[in-house]
C-alpha cells in the first residue's frame, strides 16, 4: 500500500468497456478510491471519465476519474484491475481467443506493474483462471498479490437464484462456489445456507441441482438474452467488492481465484477457492472440508484450466 492518509487511495482500471467503465463508476461513487481509466481506444477512457466526474455535483463524492491512454497516469496504483480484452468474433476459434487475450494480458500488466510494482493485481479478463495465470507470470508478483475475480459474481449469482426460489431475502443468504469460472464451476450446496441453515436442509435434490445448472450458466443466460456482450453490473460489483476489502484490510473471506501450492492437493494453478483478503492481498487461503465428489470436481476444474495455461503459453511461444 503507497497511500498515506493525505493521499486518496488509486485504483487504475486496465480496459474502459463495460466491466470497466461500471467498475470506475462503482468505485468512485462509494468513494473508495481516486480512479484511472485506461484503454487502447483513444477518447473513450477520458470521455467516460469526464462523464463521471460531471456526475460528482449530483453524487456528492470527491473522488478524481482520469481516463487515459497512457499509463504513467496510472503510476502509484494501489490496487490495478485487468478488464481489457476482446470477446469472441464470428470465425474466430478459441485458440484465437485465448492467443489475443493472452497477448492482451501480458501486455497490460507489464505496462501497469512496471508503474506500480506494488500494486494488488485483479484479474477479470476471461478465460479468467488462464489469464489470472498469465497476468501473474507476466507481472513477476508474489503469488499473494494477484488473485481472479469470478468466485465472487458466481456465488452472487447461486445467491440470487437460492432467494428467488425460496422468496427469501438475499441478506439472509450465503453461497459459495468454488473451481474454475466457466462449465467446470464447483458451486456447494453444502455450504449455501439461508440464515445458517445449509440448502440441502431446505429444496429438495432436484431443486439445487437445476439451481446449480442455472449458476454454471449465468454468463451465458446474460449473453443469450443481450444478444452483444456479456452481463457488467454483477461483474463490476463484485470487483468492487474486492477492491474495497483489499484497501480498506477489512479481512472478508471469499472466493477467489488463487495461486495454490498444495492447498486442496493441488499445486502450481490459479482456481477459486475461500481466501481472506488483506491490504497485502491474499492473506490466508481456506482449505474446506470437501467430500470426494466435490473435491474431484474441483481437481477436474484445475486440470482444464491446466490444459488452457500451457495451450496459452504453448501459442505465445509460437508467436515470438
Ligand atoms: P468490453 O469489450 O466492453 O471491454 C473490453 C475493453 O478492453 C474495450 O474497451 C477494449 O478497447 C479494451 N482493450 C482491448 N485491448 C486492450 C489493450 N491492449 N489495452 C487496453 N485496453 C484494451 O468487454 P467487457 O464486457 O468489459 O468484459 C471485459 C472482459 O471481462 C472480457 O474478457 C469478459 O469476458 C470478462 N468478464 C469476466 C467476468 C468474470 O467473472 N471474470 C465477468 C464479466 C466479464
Ligand atoms: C460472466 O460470467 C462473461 O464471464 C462472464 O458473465
Amino acid at each position: 500500500m503507497v497511500s498515506s492518509t493525505c493521499t486518496p487511495f488509486r485504483v487504475s482500471v486496465i480496459g474502459a468497456g463495460n466491466v470497466g467503465s461500471a467498475l470506475a463508476q462503482r468505485v468512485a461513487e462509494k468513494n473508495l478510491a481516486d480512479v484511472v481509466l485506461l484503454d487502447v481506444i483513444a477518447g473513450r477512457p477520458q470521455g467516460l471519465a469526464l462523464d463521471l466526474m460531471e456526475a460528482r455535483g449530483v453524487e456528492r463524492h470527491d473522488r478524481q476519474i482520469i481516463g487515459t491512454t497512457d499509463y504513467a497516469d496510472t503510476a502509484r496504483s494501489d490496487v490495478i484491475v485487468i478488464t481489457a480484452g476482446i470477446p469472441r468474433k464470428p470465425g474466430m476459434s478459441r485458440d484465437d481467443l485465448l492467443l489475443t487475450n493472452a497477448k492482451i494480458a501480458r501486455e497490460t500488466v507489464q505496462n501497469a506493474i512496471a508503474h506500480s510494482p506494488q500494486a494488488v493485481l485483479i484479474v477479470v479478463t476471461n478465460p479468467l483462471d488462464v489469464m489470472t495465470h498469465l497476468a501473474w507470470q507476466a507481472s513477476g508478483l508474489p503469488p499473494r498479490q494477484v488473485m481472479g475475480m469470478a468466485g465472487v459474481l458466481d456465488s452472487a449469482r447461486f445467491q440470487t437464484f437460492i432467494a428467488m426460489e425460496m422468496n427469501v431475502s438475499i441478506a439472509d443468504i450465503s453461497a459459495t462456489v468454488l473451481g474454475g469460472h466457466g462449465d467446470l464451476m464447483v458451486p456447494l450446496p453444502r455450504y449455501s445456507t439461508v440464515s445458517g441453515i445449509p440448502i440441502t436442509e431446505l429444496l429438495p435434490e432436484e431443486t439445487i441441482a437445476r439451481l446449480i445448472d442455472r449458476t454454471r450458466n449465468g454468463g451465458a443466460e446474460i449473453v443469450e438474452l443481450m444478444q452483444t456482450g456479456s452481463a457488467f453490473y454483477a461483474p463490476a460489483s463484485s470487483t468492487c467488492a474486492m477492491v474495497e476489502a483489499i484497501l480498506y484490510n477489512k479481512s472478508r473471506l471469499l472466493p477467489i481465484a488463487a495461486y495454490l501450492q498444495g492447498e486442496y492437493g493441488l499445486n502450481d494453478v490459479f482456481i477459486g477457492v475461500p481466501c481472506r483478503l488483506d491490504c497485502q492481498g491474499i492473506a490466508t487461503i481456506l482449505e474446506l472440508n470437501l467430500t470426494d465428489v466435490e473435491r474431484n470436481a474441483l481437481h477436474t476444474s484445475a486440470t482444464s484450466v491446466r490444459q488452457n495455461v500451457d495451450r496459452a503459453n504453448q501459442l505465445l511461444a509460437a508467436t515470438v
